[in-house]
């Protein structure tokens, strides 16, 4: 009688929710520290018009804010607001010390140079990380503020991999400013070996099957299936796609869970992975912005 040993598949669904959670906990006691100490972290949200999406996430990220003892400002304005009458809002709020984080939830209605406006942020209260500044000091590895999906994406990959994730080989699919070239940034910075693939590149699917790592960010519903993936790749699902199935809408990632799951070691599902990590970690930048600002404590 021979004894086969089966090598056991169990792949791991990664719990952004839970995971999200505890970076949330960590907030809310650094947030204590320094309240105890004088400095109370403030996060003024700016919202222009009125898209039925960002007051969604305005109003989440207001929650999650006094969740973590963070107090926060609203700024809503008409969508027929004037770019020189936001320029001269973001002054105000450069200014005022008490002030730690700016968000200027996008999008801006079209009278509006997002740019413009985004440059105008002081870096150090540029909790989205994306003044050009910051951009910038992250591409040369610096300790500036990253954007928060990205970064919440690290936090995501150093639960399943650990803390070192140095020579792994990283395949991002996206290269949008807010996820796509920041998350190859930040793999870099983690001494990875990043490739970004985009809508330009042939053989999308024989890159990803290099990947120990791959992070989807198109925008793409179901776009990468098991074929596209390496035996235990690690998969990091950033799309958030609605489609419909039997006449009700769902939410579906830009990869085919199901189908994929198999091949994985670890696997973010859509909703409840990546998602909950971009609020959780715009608290830790608000945080992050206060001790920029205050050195000293
Ligand atoms: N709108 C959609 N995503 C984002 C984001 O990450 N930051 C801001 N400010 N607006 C958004």
């Amino acid at each position: 009688m021979s004894l086969v040993l089966l090598k056991q598949h169990s792949p791991k669904i990664i719990d952004g929710k839970a995971i999200a959670q505890s970076v949330l906990d960590e907030v809310k006691s650094d947030v204590e520290r320094y309240t105890a100490q004088g400095v109370e972290p403030c996060l003024a949200v700016v919202l222009v018009g009125e898209d039925p999406a960002s007051q969604v996430y305005v109003r989440n990220k207001v929650q999650k804010a006094a969740y973590v003892g963070i107090r926060s400002l609203e700024f809503r304005f008409d969508a027929d607001l004037s770019e020189d009458e936001l320029l001269t809002q973001i002054d105000r709020l450069n200014a005022d010390g008490s002030i730690h984080g700016i968000l200027v939830q996008l999008p801006l209605p079209k009278q509006i140079n997002e740019t413009r406006v985004l440059e105008r942020i002081h870096p150090q209260k540029d909790v989205d990380g994306f003044h050009s500044e910051n951009v910038g000091g992250l591409s040369q590895g610096r300790d500036v503020l990253t954007p928060c999906t990205p970064t919440g994406c690290i936090r995501l990959l150093k639960d399943s991999l650990g803390d070192d994730l140095s020579g792994l080989h990283a395949v991002v699919i996206g290269r949008s400013n807010i996820v796509g070239k920041p998350m190859a940034a930040l793999l870099l910075k983690e001494s990875c070996t990043v490739t970004v693939v985009h809508s330009k590149t042939p053989n999308i699917e024989q890159v990803c099957q290099q990947a120990d790592i791959v992070v989807a960010a198109v925008g793409k519903a179901n776009m990468v299936n098991a074929s596209y993936l390496k035996a235990d790749a690690v998969v990091i699902d950033v799309g958030i796609n609605r489609i419909m199935t039997h006449e009700k809408t769902r939410l579906v990632g830009d990869v085919d869970f199901e189908d994929a799951l198999p091949m994985v070691s670890a696997i973010t599902p859509v909703p409840g992975g990546v998602g909950p990590m971009t609020i959780a970690y715009l608290m830790k930048n608000t945080l992050q912005a206060v001790r920029l600002q205050h050195p000293q404590i």
